[in-house]
């Protein structure tokens, strides 16, 4: 399938503003006269929803590590499959709250699954698709872990996750972001809102040559 859209992704720890700033983006866009498609992960599509409810809700030992990953791409590739690759070849934006690199950060740095063997599963369910900007909120991680909790929502398999989980989670975006800088760009979360939404802005305009108001 020919893909002419642009795809950008945001990724993060718990707390970290990704949807009020996805949304923003999103508006941000629009309002140059763009079709956008806000989507998220694990989720997207029908079926990956469905899936999305195995993940983020119940006991924190309910999966093993590698079946939990497993799990998140069987997500991913019918959201790639249904609703990502269509809206690229439509010509259209696609901005997704978490893609792969949260599979890397979480499942791999997170639970200590082999780096490589993400890799290898996630081109076996996707192939090469890549973002063209990534953009990661960062914040430490008791600042992210107190902000997901006020907002006490049911979804908090993930938040319970204990024993420096967080931190290494923390750590893999980073690397990754280190390791691939053409691709991502690394955005200071405990700023003000306003603040981080200038820093996105400038993100998207120098990767994509628009102007965003
Ligand atoms: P959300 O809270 O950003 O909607 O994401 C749900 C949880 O799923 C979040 O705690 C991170 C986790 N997650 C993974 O562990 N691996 C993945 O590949 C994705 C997409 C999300």
């Amino acid at each position: 399938m020919a893909v002419s859209g642009r795809f950008i992704t945001f990724e993060g720890g718990e707390g970290a503003g990704k949807s009020t700033n996805v949304r923003m983006l999103k508006d941000a866009l629009e309002k140059l006269g763009h079709v956008v498609v806000l989507t998220r992960e694990p989720g997207g599509s029908p079926g990956a929803e469905e899936i999305r409810k195995l993940l983020v809700d119940g006991a924190v030992d309910r999966w093993d590590s590698m079946t939990e990953a497993l799990l998140h791409f069987a997500a991913r590739r019918d959201h790639v499959a249904r609703i990502i690759l269509p809206a690229l070849s439509r010509g259209e934006w696609v901005i997704s709250d978490r893609f792969a690199d949260s599979t890397m950060a979480y499942q791999g740095y997170g639970h200590g699954i082999e780096l490589q063997k993400i890799s290898k599963l996630q081109a076996l369910s996707i192939g090469g698709l890549k973002p063209d900007l990534t953009i990661m909120l960062d914040l430490p991680v008791e600042t992210g872990l107190d902000r997901a909790g006020a907002r006490g929502d049911e979804e908090s398999r993930y938040e319970r996750m204990a024993g420096g989980f967080h931190q290494r989670l923390r750590d893999g975006f980073l690397d990754i972001a280190k390791r691939e800088p053409e691709r991502c760009v690394v955005i200071d979360a405990t700023c003000a809102l306003e603040a981080v939404h200038d820093a996105i802005r400038t993100a998207v305009a120098d990767r994509f040559s628009v102007v965003l108001t």
